[in-house]
């Protein structure tokens, strides 16, 4: 026995070693990990379990098969993170550069396999060079397995990906359908076709990092959801993000434990300015309601007209939409749009209910919007809540223009509760803007079209700048003091805790993509 042991134990040694001592010392001196490193960062102190340790790959061309590795690139299993299972799949950049065989993809396969029959999360940590050159089509179709699976764990389980290194060509499609992506600045690229190509199809000189670093996709792509100064941050993200997602798609998130106290908030009734057109930041709004330190912003730098992401009201995780009237006065455009869209069908896919703070002048005018698809991107927002059977509800704290008004879950498209504060303005669009189009006659017209126009603006505003025509049609529910904000949505939030909607019966519905 102890010769056969001695076997296993060597053989352990070799996968644990991944591609070797220098090998590792080369990817510490980047700045980098190694997979197991990561791991051991990411999971509950000795919960690992792997799977798959002794997989080599089966290639024998270019003399492959006198090159074997266990392991064959990518450490597989599962674990816990506080305490709740995880599957994980992490790269080895130090095996033939992560690069994916047709042995590696079956090993994140199974794993992806095992997440889906139990129900629980699936975290995959890139770091790879792609497609195993020396394997060919047998790699191709490894990718393509991986992505089948990834679009049937969609809205199953939740999946987040995290880009520790490189991650090109095909190879990003798998990241791009899970939920959640997160890179981490300047050790991490992802793009479809890499600068050389870029160069010689257009002409474009540009960096690995300026054309697929992580702040590039954080703030112009929006593909990567959150930019990580390096990995260990990445890695507390991915264990906050998870903290506010139940394990699958027929569970509750999870409660925080929570002592209620005083919930009034009087700040609240002291951010709205004066002046209607004055900007605010909706963060402090989001702040003073939900429970302390409990935000975790998603997108943050990417179409900052709206603000979302994750937080949690008396211990309750929540999902929060808002327009923010700091950038771009919270208007509606494609990209707010788009990522308002997907972040709500998160929530709705993993029951998190959601919270909506509304102040939106409308959708963004102009030739730009209009040809690259305002119509099509903004119905998918529409869609998206329209939808979405979680309780829902509405705080209009300012604005409520035009057809966002509609769109930023309105009473009418299904949301359960809708609140206004008195400062709102619930209406077709801005008084004077109103005014000029529909008294246009009289201000021309007029000895002095200007005080016309004003004295016609202050009509239209005393008429509709405010929230009691919804109120009277029962469009709003209450219009509340902004103090008693946060308990009005404790109540209204324990209230909906049972809520159940039942959609037409179909085989999927065809959001405007
Ligand atoms: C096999 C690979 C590999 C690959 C890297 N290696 N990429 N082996 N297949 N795709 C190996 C290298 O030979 C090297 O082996 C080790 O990994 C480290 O690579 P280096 O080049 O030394 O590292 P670095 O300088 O950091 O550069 C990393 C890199 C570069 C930028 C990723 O290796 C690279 O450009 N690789 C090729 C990328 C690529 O074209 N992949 C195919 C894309 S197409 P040794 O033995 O020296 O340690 C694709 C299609 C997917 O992926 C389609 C899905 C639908």
């Amino acid at each position: 026995m102890n010769e056969k042991l001695s076997i296993l134990n060597s053989k352990k040694e070799a996968a644990l070693l991944g591609g070797g001592a220098k090998r590792i010392e080369n990817q510490h001196q980047k700045g980098k990990l190694t997979a197991r490193e990561r791991l051991h960062f990411l999971l509950d102190e000795g919960s690992f379990e792997e799977i798959g340790m002794l997989v080599t790959h089966r290639s024998t061309d270019f003399g492959m098969e006198k090159e074997k590795y266990p392991g064959d690139g990518v450490v597989t299993g599962y674990g816990t993170i506080h305490g709740r299972l995880v599957y994980v799949f992490s790269q080895d950049f130090t095996v033939f550069g992560g690069s994916l065989s047709e042995t590696h993809a079956e090993k994140i396969c199974k794993i992806m396999d095992m997440a889906m029959k139990n129900g629980a999360p699936l975290i995959g940590l890139n770091d790879s060079g792609g497609a195993r050159i020396q394997e060919g089509v047998v790699s191709l179709g490894g990718y393509a397995d991986i992505f089948y699976r990834n679009t049937l764990a969609s809205g199953v389980i939740p999946q987040l990906s995290a880009i520790m290194g490189p991650c090109a060509g095909g190879a990003v499609y798998s990241p791009a359908i899970t939920d959640f992506i997160l890179m981490v600045e300047h050790t991490s690229y992802m793009f479809v076709t890499g600068p050389n190509v870029v160069k010689t199809v257009t002409h474009e000189q540009v960096t690995s990092e300026e054309l697929g670093g992580a702040q590039t996709h954080a703030s112009k792509s929006g593909v990567t959801h959150f930019a990580c100064a390096n990995e260990l941050e990445a890695i507390h993200h991915l264990k906050k993000l998870l903290s506010y997602m139940p394990q699958n798609c027929e569970e509750q998130a999870p409660f925080e434990v929570y002592e209620s106290g005083d919930e009034h908030r009087p700040k609240l009734n002291e951010i709205m300015p004066e002046n209607a057109n004055q900007p605010y930041d909706i963060r402090e709004v989001i702040e003073e309601v939900i429970d302390k330190d409990s935000f975790l912003e998603v997108h943050k730098d990417f179409a900052e007209n709206i603000v979302v992401g994750f937080a949690r009201l008396a211990g309750r995780s929540l999902g929060i939409v808002a327009n923010q009237p700091a950038f771009l006065a919270g208007v509606l455009d494609i990209h707010a749009s788009t990522k308002a869209a997907r972040f709500v069908r998160f929530c709705d896919a993993f029951n998190i209910p959601l919270l909506v703070f509304e102040d939106v002048p409308g959708f963004l005018p102009g030739t730009d919007q209009e040809w690259n698809g305002i119509i099509t991107n903004g119905a998918k927002l529409l869609y998206a809540f329209c939808e979405a059977t979680v309780p829902r509800i509405t705080v209009i704290t300012r604005k409520a223009y035009g057809g966002a008004y509609d769109v930023m879950n309105s009473k009418h498209i299904g949301a359960d509760m809708n609140y206004a504060w008195p400062s709102a303005e619930i209406a077709v669009m801005g008084a004077k803007g109103a005014a000029e189009i529909i008294f246009k006659k009289e201000i021309s017209s007029a000895e002095k079209p200007e005080e016309k126009w004003l004295e016609k603006e202050k009509e239209y505003s005393d008429i509709f700048a405010n929230p009691y025509r919804a109120a009277e049609r029962g469009f709003i529910d209450e219009v509340i003091e902004p103090a008693e904000t946060r308990i009005k949505l404790i109540k209204a939030f324990k209230m909906l805790e049972n809520k159940v909607v039942n959609i037409p019966r179909k085989k999927h519905g065809n959001i405007p993509l």
